[in-house]
């Protein structure tokens, strides 16, 4: 058996170190830190599995992880403040190695009989950290100074019993501090690019006081997500959504990895994709990844219920209400399946579960299901919970999945509806589909300084006065919108080079019908949005 092969039954293929009943696990314990995401995400980069829980979760939580140790968050409070988050007892309890950070090491010096005070002034901002002799186990390899990221209002005025000071700064004069029994704090924030050697710090704290050996990778995920699912799923069936977006087609694809064709995949062709999309994206599903995949043509169905429509929030509610429709009604066709996948990811389980969003963990745990009805009668699959996007994206490429579909530009769960201004009819569509290829194709074909984050073509409701040959014309006017972001919260237009829009435009106006001017789009968001709608 190759590992490209569905399976059925089996163990969980070789060649990985992992082992799923002796996982290296440390647990994030957040005390409410703008950074306690950046934390996790240091642990998992040095491959050892982690996970950010809000220190009131019941001790169960912790338990089922088996941690090997506990990094404690930074957070807003003062520890002296009435309702602070305290430590949870089990921690100091367990033995286990702690590395406090922040607020975290104020709680171990709060707990642990040390003296905890408001500083003189905050301390906010870059500084140099010196270690001070004999050198820490978390400091080992590191110069004897370097610079760190403060971040705090609090102070240390005196250390717990057994504990001695580990490095300094200027202001800090007990910046690290630690005893032989594996317990560690530390003022300043080691998970934040500022301080360019916190991963090293990180890296030791796993691996030379947690005994983490770093065995945790998109492989050992893999195993570890296949075995999970065949144990959930037993001799059920399962149903996923399919978008063409990467989240889904590897959720998809581990699933498939699991239980093989008890795996029914639907993939809605909704009319409102790219040039060629459906077809190259179905061919990727079947040929590419043997995925056992059912492809409804609905297009006509969306553009009917979309006739007539320009309000932007309205379309994108009667694309949603109209997909929910066309997949129940292939589910139920399908007979009886216990099981729908779904891609959560990680960021939205955190989101959903942290203290002080528990009030909305219910909404928020149905916020990524890409439109899919909440009532359904399913038990959920979801075999991307505990991973980040970028994570995601490494599994992928470990399953073999094409280097394109990983590295998709994101693609809006409405398609082009939200990027024909006005009503969306199929000529409109066909026009916005011809200029949209050309501007991806010369992108594609230009090496540009940093990859773009978007790239794309609007068609606006504007018709302009044009001269083509001896002859006037009044034609529509395309969009192009080129932008740069890190996560499509804010975004920047992207300087691209001058002749690369001169391609694009003169191209545009030869070879798609109907169009006679091209503008290029220079909004940055904020104030404006990526999309036009
Ligand atoms: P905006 O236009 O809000 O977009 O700056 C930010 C990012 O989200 C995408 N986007 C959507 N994705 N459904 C989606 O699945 C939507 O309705 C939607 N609207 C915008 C957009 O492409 C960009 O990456």
């Amino acid at each position: 058996m190759t590992q490209d092969e569905p399976t059925s039954a089996g163990p969980v293929w070789p060649g990985s170190a992992f082992d799923p009943d002796n996982r290296e696990a440390v647990a994030v314990i957040d005390f409410g830190s703008q950074y306690s995401q950046l934390i996790a995400r240091r642990v998992r980069e040095c491959n050892v599995y982690c996970e950010l829980i809000p220190y009131n979760a019941p001790p169960e939580r912790f338990a089922s992880l088996r941690p090997r140790g506990f990094i404690l968050s930074g957070g807003p409070a003062s520890v002296y403040q009435e309702g602070a988050p305290r430590l949870p007892e089990f921690v100091l309890r367990s033995g286990l190695p702690i590395l406090g950070i922040c607020y975290g090491m104020q709680l171990l010096a709060f707990h642990l009989g040390g003296e905890v005070a408001p500083g003189t002034r905050r301390e906010y901002g870059h500084a140099e950290l010196r270690l001070d002799p004999p050198v820490a186990s978390i400091f080992e390899g590191l110069p004897e100074s370097f610079p760190v990221w403060m971040s705090h209002g609090d102070v240390i005025t005196r250390l717990p019993q057994g504990f001695r000071p580990m490095a300094h700064t200027e202001n800090s004069p007990l910046a690290a501090m630690g005893n032989d029994a594996g317990i560690f704090g530390i003022q300043f924030h080691p998970e934040v690019v500022h301080t360019p050697l916190g991963k090293e710090i990180i890296r030791n704290f796993l691996f030379r006081e947690c005994g983490c050996r770093g065995t945790w990778t998109p492989g050992s995920y893999i195993a570890e997500t296949v075995a999970k699912i065949r144990d959930q799923v037993g001799d059920g069936r399962v149903i996923c959504a399919l978008s063409g977006g990467v989240d889904s087609t590897v959720a998809a694809t581990l699933i498939q990895r699991a239980i093989g064709d008890r795996l029914t995949c639907v993939f809605v062709n909704n009319g409102l994709l790219r040039l060629n999309e459906a077809e190259s994206t179905l061919e990727t599903f079947r040929r590419h990844l043997r995925l056992n995949v059912v492809y409804v043509d609905a297009s006509e169905r969306f553009l009917t219920a979309l006739k007539g429509i320009i309000d932007p929030e309205q379309k994108r509610r009667i694309i949603g209400e109209t997909f929910i429709r066309v997949f129940e009604e292939e589910a139920a066709r399908l007979g009886r399946i216990e099981f729908l996948a779904q891609g959560t990811l990680y960021p939205d389980v955190i989101e959903s579960t942290s203290y002080d969003t528990t009030v909305a963990a219910k909404i928020k745990s149905h916020h990524n299901v890409g439109g899919l009805p909440e009532k359904m009668d399913f038990a959920l699959v979801e075999p991307l919970r505990y991973l980040f996007k970028d994570e995601v994206r490494r599994v992928g490429l470990e399953l073999g999945l094409p280097e394109a579909m990983v590295w998709r530009q994101p693609f809006p769960g409405p398609g082009l509806a939200v990027r024909v201004i006005g009503e969306v009819t199929r000529e409109r569509l066909d026009t916005l589909r011809l200029a949209d290829a050309i501007v991806n194709e010369e992108v594609a074909r230009t090496e540009l300084p940093r990859p773009v984050w978007q790239s794309f073509a609007v068609l606006t409701p504007l018709q302009t006065v044009g001269v083509m040959g001896d002859g006037r014309t009044y034609a529509n006017v395309v969009a192009v919108r080129i932008v740069h972001s890190e996560d499509g919260m804010t975004a920047d237009w992207a300087r691209v080079p001058y002749d690369l829009l001169a391609r694009i435009s003169t191209r545009i106006v030869n070879e798609v019908p109907g169009v006679n001017r091209v503008v290029y789009d220079i909004s940055s968001k904020p104030p404006s949005t990526i999309e036009w709608e």
